[in-house]
């Protein structure tokens, strides 16, 4: 009997691993430049902060999640989502009696028990961000900027911003029932109908040709607004537009999460065929009373690994990783084994990435290695090199070959790595 990766979840090995090393870091370092501070929070959660954070009408609440009663008879859930659990620790830990705003960024696995297809995985990774406790609308912008900012990094040119709007607790409920009253005159299934009286705003975002058809004259939730909503909205744009980011609105766009309130977004790429989302958030002013929490605004959003994955192989970029490994030490022969691992750990602790032929297997193979690894230099040394004090520096650009004296070998590789 063999065992294979679950259903929905997939082994990242290397090579295509330095490329998922470099978007998580390619998404973490702007957040950083900014004042973000790293959290990490269990990967399970009572299962309740989910049913209450999120949402109990919610697909990823009643269809996707992973739910358990462990051994001691607690309800946990495997994290479907990070805003939850971050705000659950803030509360817990009273981060909001501190300075203000309280940013976070985090990077980890979340589950979603979804029907597998390209992009959509039921282990899944994001890095997110959220910023607590002020509701200035120039937060959601900044976040907005990071997340542009750290796509463009990483050589991404097709992102796409959506914005929207979805109102305030006040607000909203004006716009929820003119909604309902327009989607009660639809023909829709049984199931939509149902949803209808739910959560009607999940019914604009049904994918269904035949809704999408009777849904051209439903009413936008920005024409509902209240001042409040409104000023707040025009704000986060006039600082959009005055460090240049480019936004598509989009009045039907309502998001999968309900604790969604005013500003909401999504980062969106044409490469990925159905799951188009690469990325997405928004403002989050009543999640923390609804977890029993004291009143703390919050904005965030989060960026599929995964799918920026997908993002950059659909536009052909690589984005720079640097394989750690710089140099690569070839030994024909034991004695020669025993000098080059003392000349790796000289380089290794200079901090130049460096490995040896392990195995024995002849310079053939030895040299094969080297070229595998990335290396861009090769140290060769057999037993008659290392009599005369001398190894072989091979640089594996222009395959040129020349001696270099054992005891200089470390300081020359280094000032060439300099130059
Ligand atoms: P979300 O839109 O559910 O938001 O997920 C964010 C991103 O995670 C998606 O745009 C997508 O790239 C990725 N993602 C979600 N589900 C899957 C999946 N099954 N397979 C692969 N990738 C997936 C949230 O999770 C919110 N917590 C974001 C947020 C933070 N809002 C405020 N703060």
């Amino acid at each position: 009997m063999t065992f294979t990766a679950p259903k929905g979840t997939f082994d990242l090995l290397p090579p295509d691993s330095e490329v998922v090393l470099a978007v998580r870091e390619g998404i973490a370092a702007p957040l950083r430049t900014a004042g973000y501070g790293y959290v990490e929070t269990p990967v399970f959660e009572e299962t309740a902060l989910f049913e209450r954070g999120v949402g109990e009408s919610t697909d990823v609440v009643s269809k996707e999640m992973y739910s358990f009663v462990t051994r001691g008879d607690d309800h946990v859930t495997l994290r479907p989502e990070g805003t939850a659990g971050v705000v659950r620790a803030a509360i817990q830990h009273r981060l909001y009696a501190g300075q203000l705003p309280v940013k976070l960024w985090y990077s980890g696995s979340f589950f979603r028990y979804e029907r597998p297809q390209a992009g959509r995985y039921r282990h899944f990774s994001q890095v997110g961000a959220e910023a607590l406790g002020v509701d200035d609308p120039a937060l959601d912008a900044e976040l907005i900027t990071l997340a542009m900012r750290a796509y463009a990094d990483l050589g991404l040119t097709r992102v796409r911003l959506l914005l929207n709007t979805l109102g305030c607790r006040d607000c909203r409920p004006v716009y929820r029932g003119a909604l309902q009253e327009f989607l009660r005159g639809l023909d829709l299934d049984e199931d939509t109908r149902r949803r209808v009286e739910i959560n009607p705003l999940r019914v604009l975002d049904d994918k269904r040709p035949q809704v999408q058809a009777q849904l051209t004259g439903a009413p936008v939730v920005g024409d509902y607004l209240d001042d409040a909503c409104r000023q707040h909205y025009d704000a986060v744009r006039a600082t959009l537009r005055g460090v240049g980011v480019e936004w598509e609105e989009a009045p039907r766009l309502v998001r999968g999460l309900d604790y969604y309130t005013r500003t909401t977004f999504e980062f969106q790429h044409d490469g990925l065929g159905a799951q188009s989302a690469v990325g997405g958030g928004g403002r989050y002013d009543g999640l923390s009373e609804d977890i029993g929490g004291p009143s703390m605004p919050g904005v965030g959003w989060a960026l599929g690994v995964d799918r920026t994955v997908l993002a950059l192989r659909a536009e052909g970029v690589e984005p720079t990783t640097q394989s750690g490994v710089r140099v690569f030490a070839v030994p024909l022969g034991g004695a020669a084994k025993e000098r080059l691992t003392v000349v790796v750990d000289a380089l290794r602790r200079r901090g130049i990435g460096a490995d040896l032929a392990y195995g024995d297997r002849g310079l053939k193979g030895a040299m094969k290695a080297a070229d595998r690894s990335g290396a861009r230099w090769t140290v060769v040394a057999g037993d008659r090199d290392l009599a005369e004090g001398v190894v072989q520096l091979k640089d594996m650009t222009t395959a040129e070959q020349e001696p270099v004296a054992l005891d200089d070998v470390v300081d020359h590789i280094e000032k060439r790595l300099q130059q």
